[in-house]
């Protein structure tokens, strides 16, 4: 079995990365497991920081590594909070201090266009100085509702309203969610790669 390095905490994720990619006969690994430390989050695109997280767990496990990074583009706010999205309230943020601000932000701008999308980048480093990472990026298209809508998902999902399911992401059952986010499209294209 090939073994690879999930560059992030999140037990949710690991517990997915390693339901979808056993059948593939690889063993996700959590980066917990060999102490490696936090890598600053200091690029500006989704992309750069998705290989800065790679990189790091590869540098320090010596295997492949794979990580994620995802955020909300809102078209109002110029495209903001984007690769902020997590810290986007500032120190201390939670999903509600960011939510918000998102509402206030765009309170203060009734008039203008709500469309949002959710982006997911995948990247896959065979080794830490892999110069050609496999990348793997999804979207999804939404729309910014003021008044929050539903108890499911997290982050930005209770304001995220899915035109093509008339309700917020928040309100779809976490199957639903899966077959139309940006991750779950994300996730298609690694496990499409790696066969
Ligand atoms: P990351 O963990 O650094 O990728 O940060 C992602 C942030 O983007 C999360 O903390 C959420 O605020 C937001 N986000 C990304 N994907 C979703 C989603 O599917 N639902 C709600 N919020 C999301």
């Amino acid at each position: 079995m090939e073994k690879i390095v999930l560059a992030s905490g999140n037990a949710k994720k690991l517990a997915e990365m390693q339901r979808l990619l056993e059948p593939l006969n690889i063993e996700v690994v959590a980066q917990s497991e060999f102490s490696v430390p936090e890598a600053d989050e200091t690029g500006t695109t989704f992309v750069e920081n998705a290989i800065i997280k790679a990189r790091n767990a590869s540098k320090y496990t010596g295997l492949p590594a794979i990580a994620d990074d995802s955020g909300i583009e809102v078209a109002a706010l110029k495209g903001a909070p984007g690769v902020y999205s997590a810290r986007f309230s500032g120190v201390g943020a939670t999903d509600a201090k960011n939510n918000a601000l998102l509402v206030e932000m765009l309170t203060d701008a009734p008039d203008v266009s709500r469309n949002a999308r959710y982006v997911a980048v995948i990247v896959l480093m065979r080794h830490e100085d892999d110069a050609t990472p496999l990348i793997c990026q999804g979207t999804w298209d939404g729309e910014i509702v003021l008044e929050p809508q539903g108890e499911q998902g997290f982050g930005y999902d209770p304001h995220f309203f899915v035109k093509e399911k008339h309700c917020t992401a928040a309100q779809l059952p976490v199957q639903e969610k899966n077959a139309l986010s940006h991750r779950g499209k994300a996730m298609a294209q690694l496990i499409q790669a790696l066969q």
